[in-house]
C-alpha cells in the first residue's frame, strides 16, 4: 500500500530523511520508534505534504500512484492521514465546521456524494460517543483550550470520521491518562482492518500493549536501522537505542 524507498529530505537546506526505506502492506500495523530528532516527525509531514520539506531523492509511492506529486489535498483525499504530534488549535472554527468540511471536500475530490447534514452528525456523534470526547467539545473551536489529552482524542474523532486508508499517527499516545490510552487504543484498533494501514510513531511499549503491531522500526539519523516484530519495542524499552544505533 505504501511503499517508501530510499527517501532523502531536507528543511531549510538541512537534510533529516537521509535514505529512508519502509513498505507497508495493506492491514498493518507499524511501530516507528528512534530517538529524539531522528525525523520521525519530519517524515510523517514529508507524507501529508507539509510546505518547507523539500524531497532532494527517492520515492513514495501509495496504492500504486505517486504520492509525492500530490498536493495535501489531494493526498488526503487518497486517504492520508496524518494525526499530529502537536494538534494545531483553530480559533473561531468549530469542530464540527472543520470536520464536515474536511470530510466532504474529500469526498467531493473522490467525485462522492457529500454528507448530508443528519449523515455527517451521526457519524460524528458515534466517533466521539466512542472516544469519549463529550459532545459540547465538538461545539468548540477547533482544540482551543482543550487540554493535551483532548487534543489527542479529538485527533482520533477525526480520523474515524475521515476513515483514511493510511493513517500516520505522531505521538498519540503522549499526554493520554491511562484510560484514554486505553480508549484511544481501541479506536485505533477499530479501524484496523485489511484495507488499511497504520503508522504508529510512539516512545512507548505501553501503547503497544494495546495495538499490538506487525512490524516495530527504528529510526535513527534519517534512516530505519533495524525492523522486528512487536518483541523490538520491548527490547528498546529495556536497551535504549544505544546498541542499537551504534
Ligand atoms: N526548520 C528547521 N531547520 C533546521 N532543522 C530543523 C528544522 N525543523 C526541524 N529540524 C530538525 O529536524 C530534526 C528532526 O526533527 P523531527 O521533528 O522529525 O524529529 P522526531 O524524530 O519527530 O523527534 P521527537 O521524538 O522529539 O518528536 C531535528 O533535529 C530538528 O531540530
Ligand atoms: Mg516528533
Amino acid at each position: 500500500m505504501l511503499k517508501i524507498d530510499n527517501l532523502h529530505a531536507e528543511i531549510d537546506g538541512k537534510e533529516i530523511l537521509k535514505g529512508l526505506t519502509l513498505n507497508v502492506g495493506a492491514g498493518e500495523v507499524h511501530a516507528i520508534m528512534g530517538p529524539n530528532g531522528a525525523g520521525k516527525s519530519t517524515l510523517s509531514y514529508v507524507l501529508a505534504g507539509r510546505t518547507g520539506y523539500e524531497v532532494t531523492a527517492g520515492s513514495v509511492t501509495f496504492d500504486g500512484q505517486d504520492l509525492l506529486a500530490l498536493a495535501p489535498h489531494e493526498r488526503a483525499a487518497a486517504g492520508v492521514f496524518l494525526g499530529l504530534q502537536y494538534p494545531v488549535e483553530i480559533p473561531g472554527v468549530s469542530n464540527l465546521m472543520f470536520l464536515r468540511t474536511a470530510l466532504n471536500a474529500q469526498r467531493v475530490q473522490r467525485s462522492e456524494k457529500e454528507a448530508s447534514g443528519a449523515e455527517f452528525m451521526k457519524l460524528v456523534k458515534a466517533a466521539a460517543g466512542e472516544l469519549g470526547l463529550p459532545y459540547e467539545m465538538l461545539k468548540r473551536s477547533v482544540n482551543q483550550g482543550f487540554s493535551g489529552g483532548e487534543k489527542k482524542r479529538n485527533e482520533m474523532v477525526q480520523m474515524a470520521v475521515l476513515e483514511p486508508k493510511l493513517a500516520v499517527l505522531d505521538e498519540t499516545d503522549s499526554g493520554l491518562d491511562i484510560d484514554a490510552l486505553r480508549v484511544v487504543s481501541d479506536g485505533i484498533n477499530r479501524m484496523r482492518s485489511p484495507d488499511r494501514a497504520t503508522l504508529l510513531i510512539t516512545h512507548y511499549q505501553r501503547l503497544l500493549d494495546y495495538v499490538v503491531p506487525d512490524f516495530v522500526h527504528v529510526l535513527v539519523d534519517g534512516r530505519i536501522v533495524r525492523t522486528g516484530g512487536a518483541e523490538l519495542a520491548h527490547v528498546l524499552e529495556r536497551d535504549g537505542y544505544v546498541s542499537i544505533a551504534a
